[in-house]
């Protein structure tokens, strides 16, 4: 069998990994004229010797598979070479047409989708749902955010697992807040993950997809209040006007910070800093009124309930965590400071991801030390968790966000190209739908 043949057979045995034969390519693009032969280089690898005499020993037959791991412009020269060696190898033409997603640069792409600092690695803004999921499996500028957010959501289901089986939560009433809060603690980074994946498949798609990412965040403030509610008040405030009512209050902040959050992406074109500000600001409101209690038990030590020193050290590095997702969030570091330079590892919002997944778990430690250390007191002071006041609140909070975000997401599917509220986008992009 000639060479030609071989590498012809090739296609067939691709997926066939007992041989792999890696090529490699030595002087190719050395300058055109020069005349070299193939030759068995080392094991199974095959090299070009662009200085090798014009009438050199031939190849022996190889009869084995090729395997090639295509890199970074891998593609081209392969096909520069499958044109250079064009009488002595050639690959079957289906394996050139491997297609990767193709990335962008900022200005090639609409403006909804441009990141402040973030200069390339954008994917097409009308990709399939499935070269969205192969997407993450390929560098670009959300990659990173993806996994940051898609990993975690298993730790803290492995969390919720393990606590399942030491705990009782089906039948164990003063559980239910930590269960309430584990589930969300699960749920926003999925959702965060699941957002970040299908962001691109269009301008109306990427609004949506944040929509649900507020949501999800606004969900975790309120099992924060709940666990907060049942296991971090302090012992002066117990029973007391705020306790009573510190539930429904955190529900109506997630009602308030997810109609705010959703509303501030429709100023993002126009006003960019007030877009942030109100989005930012809907955000911390809930979360600093669910850290009153800690901030209560903390600073006052009220009626001796100082927190205990395993829940303090987390509560502490919660807090720490808190503040620098806060600042992350806000401050585009460190990409403002070198544009470009941080479009695919490292830019604020992945590191922002980080920081909130770490303060998640410090908080989950703190509420656990608490809810286990407090116990008998906080029964024995009638603050029993009802299935209304836990999950109850939840299924409800659940319902009415859905609606709020329902009604933010109705003109984008509506009018894709003349909603009134929605944010402008370019001419072509809506001849095109
Ligand atoms: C990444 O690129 C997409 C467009 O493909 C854009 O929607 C998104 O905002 C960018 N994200 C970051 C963090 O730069
Ligand atoms: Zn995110």
């Amino acid at each position: 069998m000639s060479m030609q043949g071989s590498v012809l057979a090739v296609g067939k045995y691709l997926a066939c990994l007992e041989f792999m034969l890696f090529p490699v390519w030595r002087g190719i693009g050395v300058g055109a004229g020069v005349r070299g032969v193939w030759s068995h280089g080392w094991g199974r690898s095959l090299q070009w010797e662009p200085d090798g005499p014009a009438q050199g020993p031939r190849m022996p037959v190889v009869d084995y598979p090729v395997w090639v791991v295509l890199c970074r412009g891998g593609r081209a020269r392969l096909w520069e070479a499958c044109q250079r060696g064009r009488d002595v190898i050639r690959l079957p033409a289906d394996m050139l047409s491997i297609k990767l997603p193709q990335l962008f640069d900022i200005h090639q792409i609409p403006k909804v989708f441009r990141e402040e600092s973030i200069t390339s690695g954008y994917r097409h803004p009308q990709s399939s749902a499935l070269d969205c999921v192969l997407s993450s499996f390929q560098m670009n500028n959300e990659t990173v955010n993806i996994w940051t957010h898609f990993l975690p959501t298993w730790y803290f289901l492995w969390r919720l697992c393990v606590l399942g089986s030491t705990m009782n939560f089906l039948s164990d009433s003063y559980t239910w807040p930590l269960l309430v809060h584990m589930l969300l603690i699960c749920v926003y980074p999925f959702t965060s993950c699941c957002a970040h994946t299908f962001s691109t498949m269009s301008p109306e798609s990427r609004h949506i997809c944040y929509f649900f990412d507020y949501g999800a965040l606004s969900l975790y403030s309120l099992g924060c209040a709940i666990s907060y509610g049942y296991y971090v008040m302090p012992e002066c405030l117990v029973n007391s006007w705020l306790h009573q009512h510190f539930v429904l209050i955190a529900l109506g902040n997630t009602l308030f910070c997810t109609s705010m959050s959703c509303y501030s992406r429709f100023l993002e074109l126009q006003f960019p800093q007030r877009s942030k500000a109100l989005r930012t600001g809907a955000f911390v409101l809930p979360f600093i009124f669910d850290t009153v209690p800690l901030f209560y038990r903390i600073i006052l030590c009220c009626g001796g309930s100082c927190v205990t020193s395993d829940a303090f050290s987390s509560h502490c590095y919660h807090l720490l965590f808190a503040l620098l997702t806060c600042f992350l969030f806000t401050a585009n570091f460190p990409e403002r400071l070198a544009p470009g330079r941080f479009d695919y590892f490292g830019h604020s919002h992945q590191l922002f991801h980080v920081s909130a997944v770490v303060g998640t778990h410090f908080q989950m430690e703190a509420v656990i030390a608490d809810m286990t250390s407090r116990r008998t007191w906080l029964l024995a002071h009638g603050a029993m968790p009802s299935f209304l006041g836990t999950i109850g609140v939840l299924v409800a909070s659940l319902v009415l966000n859905l609606g709020i975000i329902g009604i933010f997401s109705a003109p984008l599917l509506w009018k894709p190209c003349h909603g009134p509220n929605q944010p402008r986008t370019s001419k072509s992009e809506c001849k095109e739908q």
